[in-house]
């Protein structure tokens, strides 16, 4: 499928070299996306008929800070970003089927993200998102809007990035019922909480840390108030068990009041603290919560852990890497397969 990539940061950079590795392994599999449009946030790179972009040659640019409509070494035209909206023209006009939105997860401000799915599924391209915002703001209108388009709409890297959480909670509620999940999956808090624990930081000791390591953003906000996991519970909650709910209906609690006297107390008692999500069929709701040490989510670092609990099976655990670009970029292409593979089975006449 011809596609249109929003986002050059490491999501974006990583999905570009895999896809340029597998040009130059001939490894192509069916499915794989042809990268013919390129967005950042200053502009834009776009092929010219009947020749590809020079996929490394692009992400060499980014790695020197060379904006992507600067990038000549990589072929085809760039474009200037300029005037309203100049990105959702852009990706309307592309001629390509397929948006791929490794855009910023701006939880403030979701509309530019949330633009550029509704151009490009108003014009009948099909999506992949791994932008949490505009799922975790607005996911009924954004299932209903690609269900009246006719067009796909995947978004497994929300969650897990890698590590295939929404497809395996899918497979679950497919021959039984899941009523609830919980997870732990934010690295950030949990590097945090894992400091305090086993060093004796406080909070704010164990933040400082975390931003002089890069683990931390400088405005860590959305990771220790837990918007982030609020965030993919969200999108789990819709994906998973079909509740329709938003960031701004969840109850949302970070790790800020979390103190070293509790996590000493909670570890006398053979448990840890976390900051859990949780998602019910009366909604979503995140805070620190005490659970079992060595149990399933007592997960250390950039690992996530969720766990479904199924009428059935009972409570089934799946965890692994939750962040990374590299790790992102495998979501996107397994969706990107996904997709294709269906419009394959559309056009046989199903
Ligand atoms: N990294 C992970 O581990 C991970 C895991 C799962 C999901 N995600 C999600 O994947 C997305 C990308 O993550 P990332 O780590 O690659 O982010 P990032 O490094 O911050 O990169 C963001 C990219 O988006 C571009 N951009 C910013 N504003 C834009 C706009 N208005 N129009 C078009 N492009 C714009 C930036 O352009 P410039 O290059 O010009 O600054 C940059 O290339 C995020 O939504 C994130 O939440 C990330």
């Amino acid at each position: 499928m011809k596609a249109t990539l929003v986002g050059m940061g490491s999501v974006g950079r990583a999905l570009v070299t895999l896809l340029a590795q597998r040009q130059r392994s001939g490894g192509h599999r069916p499915g794989t996306p042809e990268i013919r449009a390129v967005v950042d946030s200053r502009g834009a790179r776009l092929a010219r008929a009947g020749q590809p972009l020079d996929l490394e040659a692009l992400v060499a640019a980014k790695a020197q800070g060379v904006p992507v409509h600067r990038a000549e070494a990589a072929g085809g035209l760039g474009v200037e970003a300029g005037g309203p909206e100049w990105s959702q023209r852009l990706i309307a006009e592309s001629g390509t089927e397929l948006l791929i939105e490794a855009g910023p997860t701006d939880l403030k401000r979701p509309a530019t993200a949330m633009g550029h799915l509704r151009a490009a599924m108003a014009s009948g391209m099909h999506v992949v998102c791994v932008n949490k915002a505009p799922l975790a703001t607005a996911m009924p209108a954004l299932l209903e809007l690609a269900a009246y388009n006719r067009v796909g709409l995947r978004f497994s890297g929300c969650v897990g990035a890698g590590t295939p959480v929404l497809a395996m909670g899918e497979q679950l509620a497919r021959g039984d019922r899941v009523r609830g999940i919980s997870a732990v999956v934010n690295g950030t808090t949990n590097y945090i909480l894992t400091q305090m624990r086993d060093a004796g930081q406080s909070f704010g000791e164990a933040l400082a840390g975390a931003q002089q390591l890069g683990y931390a953003e400088a405005d860590p906000s959305g990771d220790v108030d837990g918007w982030d996991t609020a965030m993919k519970m969200v999108i789990l909650a819709a994906a998973v068990m079909g509740v329709k709910t938003t960031v701004g209906r969840s109850q949302v609690e970070g790790i800020s009041k979390v103190t070293r006297e509790a996590m000493a107390e909670a570890a006398a008692r053979g448990k840890t603290i976390k900051l859990v999500g949780r998602a019910g069929e009366d909604g979503v709701s995140v805070g620190p919560a005490e659970v079992d040490r060595h149990g399933p989510l007592d997960v250390a670092g950039s690992i996530n852990a969720v766990v479904f609990r199924c009428d059935t099976l009972g409570e089934v655990t799946l965890s692994g890497r939750g962040a990374g670009g590299p790790e992102t970029a495998t979501a996107i292409l397994r969706d990107a397969e996904d997709l294709a593979k269906a419009a394959g089975a559309d056009r046989g006449g199903r």
